[in-house]
Formats: C-alpha cells, structure tokens, sequence
C-alpha cells in the first residue's frame, strides 16, 4: 500500500525569523499525526536552518532544484552531493515555473533528475500541462512526453527512487484547484503509462497532486485511489493550513 506523502514547496519565500516560526509549529503539530510523510522544499540558503530544526523530527527536506551536473565551473549551480551534505533527501525537478521562467526543457529536467538519483537523492518530477494544452485536448500527450524523457535517460525502474506530482500549470497558485475527478484521470493515466512499462513500479509510484491544494480541498483530492498525497505550494508558507493538509492526509490513508 501506498502511504501518503505531502511536499511543502516554499518556493521563494521565507526568512530565518519566519521559517524558524513555521518549521516549529510544523515540528510540533505533525508529532500528532500518524500515518503520513511529510517534507519541506526549501530555497538553499535555508538548507543549514532546516537541517538544524527539522532533524529527528520525522519531516524531510529537499531542495526545489538541482544541478544536472556534478562539479565544476557551473557558476550559481547547486549540486545533488551539496544537498545530500545538508541532509537532504529531496529535489524537486521539472517545475513548471522552471521550465517556463528558466527555461528548463523536458531533456534537461531528465538530466536533473538522473543527476538527483546519482546523488541518492529521490527526485520529485512535475509534469502537467498548460490551460491551452488541456483545451486543446492535449493534456495526456504533455504529461506522457513529459514523462518520456526521463523513461528514456532513466528507465521505468528509477521510480522505485522517485515520487512523481501532477500539477497542472493553470491550478498553480491561481486559487483554481482541478477537481479531484480531472486529477484522478491524469494520475491514472501517469500510473498505466508506467505499468506498460513495469506494472510493480507502477503499483508503488507515489503520484502527488499539487496546484491550489488547502486544507479546505484535501481530504477530496487525496480520497481518489490514485492521489498519493499533495506538493503544496502557497498554503505549505501558513502551519495551519500544512497541518491540516496532512491531517488529511492522514485520515483517508
Ligand atoms: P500552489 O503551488 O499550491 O501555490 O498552487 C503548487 C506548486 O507550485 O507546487
């Protein structure tokens, strides 16, 4: 069985003062709740901070990017034995607002998440389509491109090493949540791509949600068979809101 997994995704918000605040309410209102993963994604200055208060306390950590690299003259680049050094044990790869504002294409997105595997770090691979891409029609041709480029560098059996979110880029940070039956099909349509492949990867795979997810959408989100859990962006910034997310998501596991 699948437990639930959910990934907070601070993107580029925080500050000592503030993080110190959150990542304390975090530590103390999750020891209460059973039967969930959860993990921070944090900017990297921040690495050290949420090593030092979140170790011992069950809740992972990750970074929101990697390098493709491993060392060397790559001016600005962070790269997965960095992150490993900070006790991280998440990257974040293929963000939408990466591949759209840094230009990251789905082969370099393949070769961060070999580069994160490498590591011993277990990437979390986004892939979703645009709002132009669903009218269209085109959502599982996007998705299954998406996820053709990392089958092909990597192999079907690397997700025995990674979680996958589906994120549908006009649910991010718009306040519009797909509904849990728009984000059922895609997940499952992720979940049968991979079984033609490996059907026991397949089975395993952790696939998040993520676009929009409160705690008000949760428990209807993580209640469809194939949502695994939920990549929280904005309501992962207010404790309330995170902790009642995985208090959702610890009530339908
Ligand atoms: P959101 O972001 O929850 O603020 O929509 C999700 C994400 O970008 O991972």
């Amino acid at each position: 069985m699948r437990i639930k997994f959910v990934a907070g995704n601070w993107k580029m918000n925080g500050n000592l003062a503030a993080n110190q605040v959150l990542l304390h309410a975090l530590v103390e209102g999750l020891a209460r709740v059973a039967g969930v993963k959860c993990a921070i994604c944090a900017p990297f200055p921040y690495l050290a901070q949420v090593q030092q208060l979140l170790s011992g306390s069950g809740i992972g950590w990750g970074a929101q990017n990697v390098s493709q690299f491993d060392a060397g003259a790559y001016t600005g680049e962070v790269s997965g034995a960095m992150l490993v050094d900070f006790g991280c044990r998440y990257a974040i790869v293929g963000h939408s607002e990466r591949r759209t504002l840094c230009s990251e294409t789905s082969e370099i997105v393949a070769q961060k998440y070999a580069a994160a595997l490498k590591a011993g770090l277990t990437p979390i691979l986004c892939v979703g389509e645009t709002l132009e891409q669903r009218d269209a029609g085109d959502t599982e041709a996007v998705v299954a491109a998406q996820l053709d480029a990392v089958l092909e560098r990597s192999g079907a059996l690397s997700f025995a090493h990674a979680v996958i979110a589906y994120e549908p880029v006009w649910a991010i940070g718009t306040g519009k949540t797909a509904t849990p039956e728009q984000a059922q099909a895609v997940h499952a349509f992720i979940r049968a791509k991979l079984a033609a492949q490996d059907a026991v990867i397949a089975q395993n795979v952790q696939v998040l949600y993520g676009g929009s997810v409160k705690g008000s959408n949760a428990t209807q989100l993580f209640g469809m068979p194939d949502i695994d859990g939920g990549l929280i962006g904005g309501a992962s910034l207010d404790a309330n809101e995170m902790l009642t997310i995985c208090r959702a998501a610890s009530a339908v596991n």
